[in-house]
Parts: C-alpha cells; structure tokens; sequence
C-alpha cells in the first residue's frame, strides 16, 4: 500500500535524506563522477537534441556540490526569486523571515505602506536579527503570529545581542552606549537593502543587485496570461512548508511535466485532466507554460451540477474567466524558480527554497480572490482545498524523495523523455542557454508547441 498520510510522508523524506547520507559528497568523488566541466558540456549536448530524442540530465547534475554552485552563482544570485505576496504583509510592520540560498532575510512593509527586502544580519557584530527557531518573546517587539515561525508584526526591529534598534526600513534608530565610537554616524549602519520589485502582487528580490531587466520586463509573457486572475488582488489563504530531500530540478520537472498524471496521481489528477490530453506552449526566453485540460467526462459532470445552479469547483469561479482558462488548469515556471498553477477558481504558488544539491525547502500557498473569503460557506471550501492541496503534495513526495535516491544508486540509468514531458526539455534548454550566456530563443530558434 503506498503512503498517503501526511505525518507517514515527512517521515519517509527523512528516511530518504538519511539514507542519501552515506553518499557523501567525498564518495561520490572517489567514483569518478562528472567534473563540473564535464556536466556542463553534457547539458548543452543534450539541450541541443530534438524533443524525439530528448534524454534526461546527467545524475550529477542533481548531486554535485561543483554544479550546485554554478547554479547558485549564475542562475539564483543575478536572477530574481518570489519571496512573498502582498497579502501576506497587509498591515505596516508585517514581516516574513526567510532564508533563501542562506541570505537571512526579512520581507517588511514600512509605515509609508513600502515593501522592503532587508537583511538581518546586524551591522554590529553580525547578529541574526531574527534567528530561526529561537522565538523572540521577551528580547524584542517582534511578536510571532500564532503557529508561525516566520512572520509576525512589529514597530521596529530590535536587534538581541547588544540592543541596537532598526525602524521598518531598516534604518538604524538606535545604538546604546556608542557615543565614544570616533566619527560612528548613525545613519551610515543600517540593515542592508537588497533590490527587490512586486509584480503581479508578488515581491521578488534580486540578491545581487544587478539583474539587467526589470521582474516586469522579464516577466512581460506571463503577464497577459495571468491578467484575467488580478493576482496582485488575491489573498494567501492557506500555506505549508515542506522539507524535500531532493534538487529543486526534480521538483520543477515534476511540477512542469503532466505525464505523471497516469502514475502518481492516477486517482487524484488523472481523472480530471488526463495526462495524454496536456501540452507545452512554443519556447519562450524567460518562462514555460503548460495547459492542463479537462477531460470530456470531467466537463459533462461540470454541466451537469452547474445546471442544477451548484458549484463544481472547489472555491467560487475566479470571474471574467472564459474558456479555455475556465476549463484547464496552466503550469508557469518562470525561470529560474517561479512556479505557479493558475485553476478556475485558484491560484496555487510553490516558493522553491533551494538549500543544497538533495534539498531543498518549500512553500506551497493558496490565492483565492478577496469575494472568496466573504463567501458565507468559505470555512468549508477552505478545508477541501486545503485537503485536495496536501493530497496531490503528497503523491508528488514520494516520488519526489525517490528520484533523488536513485540519483546516487549504481543501478541508475539515464533514461529517454516522452512528448509530454517537453517542459524538462525546455528546462534542459534554459540551462544550457545560461551556460552560453543568453537566454532560450535567443540564439537558437523557438521550440515549437508541443500539442496533443
Ligand atoms: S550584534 Fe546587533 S547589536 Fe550587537
Ligand atoms: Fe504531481
């Protein structure tokens, strides 16, 4: 019997991240795997390859230390990540810690309403701010929401070592006993900015500063395919964090590709929107986007019970949907980690915390219009899309978990790629682009979509 509860299912991934443990790093070495040079030259090899002949990664490019920097270097420091979204930090002095690629950092709106992406780490001595897990009851005026770890409210930041206080936008505000300090100037010790943008109602931050476009230049196809759901107006209303022993590749190649459909999710997803029935839209410089429709059975039963003046879906249709949008479900990754699905009557966002080559960290959240929340019968629909969220997660964690342990197993073998699987090929051909120094379509022509 495959697991399916959720408590049995964290367990299992760190069973599978134990286990991983003895294929250390040094071991790996010893066998002779691919040096980074050599990973690199397969991936533009097999990028170059037709869809028909399209074969997976090599395995080292989901387990080398080597490569995972060269990841972290040229695809995460210059590109921009999602951090947040506005409705998370409705209120001036919310705040969000995250950690991403070990940048402690806090989101924060200040009290001109302006969102901000600051470091924690103290211009003193380098205290975290806010460390992880410590809680701050007592030692500052960050008070935690109830059950979170990360998020709270607060008037100013406190810092606990030696009790130097920071306003909303990081600016130093106060420093005890610093009076003696030479030539010290208070407004030369703030926390440390970094460039960050919203678009679409989602902060990103851009960690090394120099990024050549804008989130919204970069992002300008996504845009008018998201238009019709207002996101920027949409409220989080559910969240959980998910620790995965596995590379964030695994993941995004398992959230791209539908093909998955017809094994991992054959009760749950399957039904619905049949693997055999999804398609990839033509190759575009900054993102892939997929189309998820439903089956004919699916549509038939939609008729039926909306005839009936009942709903089908889970929450109240997103409005101003029309068809397809009403009758599909569209993947997104904009590269490199942004990762959203947009359904009839949702939006759900997976913020991927890459944290080394086999782990990663995860955030999966639920947007629903703000009208949903008002609806008298919310409390309901929340909890089965809460439970339909952590179902579908829970399937995609086994397999998620187990691919990332054959990775480092003798008996692994590279294997070839169906059509339906052409978003891990577009993801293969982003790659092997930022190898080159450009971007997909860029220097190569487009890919065609790949329809049903
Ligand atoms: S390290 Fe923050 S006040 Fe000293
Ligand atoms: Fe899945």
């Amino acid at each position: 019997m495959p697991v399916t509860n959720e408590t049995q299912v964290r367990q299992a991934a760190d069973v599978n991240q134990r286990l991983n443990g003895t294929r250390s790093s040094a071991w790996r070495r010893s066998r002779q795997e691919l040096t980074l040079p050599e990973i690199l030259a397969e991936i533009e090899r097999i990028a170059d390859l037709p869809l028909n002949r399209a074969t997976t990664l090599p395995k080292e490019a989901f387990t080398s230390d080597d490569y995972f920097a060269w990841e972290c270097e040229n695809l995460f420091h210059p590109g921009w990540t999602c951090l947040a979204h506005v409705s998370q930090l409705p209120l001036a002095g919310d705040f969000i810690n995250v950690d991403f690629l070990g940048e402690p950092l806090i989101v924060v709106r200040d009290k001109s309403q302006e969102v901000h992406v600051l470091s924690r780490s103290c211009p003193h001595r380098g205290m975290d701010i806010m460390p992880p897990g410590f809680g701050h009851d007592g030692h500052g005026p960050a008070e935690y929401r109830q059950g979170s770890q990360d998020r709270g409210q607060t008037r100013l930041f406190l810092c606990p070592y030696h009790s130097w206080t920071f306003e909303l936008d990081g600016q130093l505000k106060a420093c005890p006993e610093m009076g003696q300090a030479e030539g010290f100037e208070r407004c030369e010790w703030a926390l440390k900015e970094f460039r960050s943008e919203i678009w679409n109602g989602f902060v990103f931050v851009n960690l090394d500063g120099n990024a050549e476009e804008s989130v919204q230049m970069q992002y300008e196809d996504l845009a008018t395919n998201m238009t019709p759901w207002h996101i920027a107006e949409m409220h989080v209303v559910f969240e959980t964090h998910w620790d995965i022993p596995c590379n964030w590749k695994v993941l995004a190649e398992n959230f791209m590709e539908s093909y998955h459909h017809a094994g991992a999710h054959v009760k749950t997803l399957q039904p619905i929107m049949p693997a055999r029935g999804t398609w990839t839209e033509t190759e575009k410089s900054n993102c892939i986007r997929c189309h998820l429709p439903y089956g004919d059975k699916v549509r038939r039963e939609i008729v039926d019970v909306e005839s009936n003046g009942s709903q089908w879906d889970t929450f109240p249709l997103v409005e101003g949907l029309d068809d397809p949008a009403r009758h599909e479900w569209g993947l997104v990754m904009g590269y490199p980690l942004f990762t959203i699905v947009t359904a009839p009557d949702q939006v759900v966002w997976y913020r991927i915390e890459p944290v080394a080559p086999d782990q990663l960290r995860l955030l999966t959240s639920i947007l629903v219009p703000e009208s949903t929340t008002r609806h008298p019968q919310f409390a309901e629909m929340l909890e089965r899309g809460k439970k339909e969220a952590t179902e579908f997660h829970l399937e995609d964690m086994e397999m998620l978990s187990a691919v990332q342990r054959s990775l480092y197993s003798d008996g692994y073998q590279r294997g070839r790629l169906s059509h339906l699987e052409m978003p891990i090929w577009l993801i293969q051909r982003y790659l092997a682009a930022k190898i080159r120094g450009t971007k997909p379509t860029l220097d190569r022509d487009a890919a065609p979509a790949q329809c049903p």
